[in-house]
C-alpha cells in the first residue's frame, strides 16, 4: 500500500463516520479556500456555489469571523439549504442581469473576498457550450465573470473550483484594473486533516448537514443519478453497505 505510513488517520471512537468522512476532500478544500483568501474578522465574503464545497466554505468563513457572507447559486434548494444551515444571505444569479454588479452595489464597492467553489462545470452560456465542444474553451468561466465585479478593488479571489484547461477571453484585464489577487490550486488536503479533526472533536465544525441522502450500496445507481441531475434536493449521498 503506497504511503500507508502517511495517508491513514486514526479516527477517535467517539466520532461517527459521517462527522469525519469529509475530512478527505470537502472539509480541507473548503477550509483552504477560506484561509488561502485570508478571511479576516469583519470581512465581507462572497461564496460562489452552494454545493458541498461552497456550503462548507460558508461555514469556514463564519468560523474565521466574516461579518457578512453572501452565497450565490442558481439552484433554489441549495440556496435554501445555505440560508437554513449557514445563516447567510443568498442570491440566485438568474434573478439578476449581472449579479456581480448587484453585489458590488449592495456591498458598497465589492466584497473583500470571493471564493469560487464552482469551477469549469459551472452554468455555461450558449457560446461557451459551443466553444467548449469545439475545444476552443476550457469549460465554464461563469463564476469567474461574477468574481470580476463582486470583489472589491484590492480584494482577493480564491479559486478552489477546478479549472482544467486553457481559457479564451479570460477576464485578466478586469482583475488587473482592480488590483485583484488571484489565488488557486489543488488543495494540499492531507496537511489540514489533523487540525480540522481537532475542530470536529471540539464541536467547532459539523459538516453533517450537507448529507441529504443515506442509501444502501445497491441504490448506488439511483444515488449517482440524483447527484448528477441535482434531483430530490440532493447535495451529498452517503452509501452504507
Ligand atoms: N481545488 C481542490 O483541491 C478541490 C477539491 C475538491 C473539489 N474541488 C472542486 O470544487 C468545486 C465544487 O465542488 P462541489 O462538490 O461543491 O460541486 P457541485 O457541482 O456540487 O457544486 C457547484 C455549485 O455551483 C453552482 N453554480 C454553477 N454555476 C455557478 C455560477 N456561475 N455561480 C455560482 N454558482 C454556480 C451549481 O449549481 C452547484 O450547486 C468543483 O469544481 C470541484 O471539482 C476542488
Amino acid at each position: 500500500m503506497p504511503y500507508a505510513n502517511v495517508g491513514p488517520v486514526a479516527v477517535p471512537e467517539e466520532l461517527s463516520d459521517e462527522q469525519v468522512l469529509f475530512l478527505t476532500d470537502v472539509l480541507p478544500t473548503s477550509y483552504w479556500g477560506a484561509t488561502n483568501a485570508n478571511v479576516k474578522i469583519g470581512d465581507t465574503v462572497v461564496v460562489l456555489g452552494c454545493g458541498p464545497v461552497g456550503l462548507m466554505a460558508q461555514k469556514w468563513a463564519a468560523y474565521l469571523g466574516a461579518g457578512r457572507i453572501i452565497a450565490v447559486d442558481y439552484i433554489d434548494y441549495r440556496l435554501k439549504h445555505a440560508k437554513k444551515h449557514n445563516d447567510v444571505e443568498t442570491l440566485n444569479f438568474e434573478d439578476y442581469d449581472n449579479v456581480g454588479e448587484y453585489i458590488k452595489e449592495i456591498t458598497n464597492g465589492g466584497a473583500d473576498v470571493v471564493i469560487d467553489c464552482v469551477g469549469m462545470d459551472g452554468k455555461m452560456s450558449g457560446i461557451e457550450r459551443i466553444e467548449t465542444l469545439l475545444k476552443l474553451q476550457g469549460g465554464s468561466k461563469s463564476a469567474l465573470e461574477i468574481a470580476t465585479q463582486a470583489v472589491r478593488k484590492g480584494g482577493i479571489v480564491s479559486i478552489v473550483g477546478v479549472y482544467g484547461a486553457r481559457y479564451n477571453n479570460f477576464p485578466l484585464g478586469d482583475f488587473f484594473a482592480r488590483n485583484i489577487t488571484l489565488k488557486m490550486g489543488q488543495c494540499p488536503a492531507h496537511s489540514y486533516i489533523h487540525p480540522i479533526l481537532e475542530l470536529i472533536k471540539a464541536g467547532k465544525i459539523d459538516p453533517t448537514d450537507i448529507i441529504t441522502h443515506k442509501l444502501p450500496l445497491d441504490k448506488g445507481e439511483y444515488a449517482y443519478e440524483i447527484f448528477d441531475a441535482k434531483k430530490d434536493g440532493c447535495i451529498k449521498v452517503i452509501l452504507k453497505p
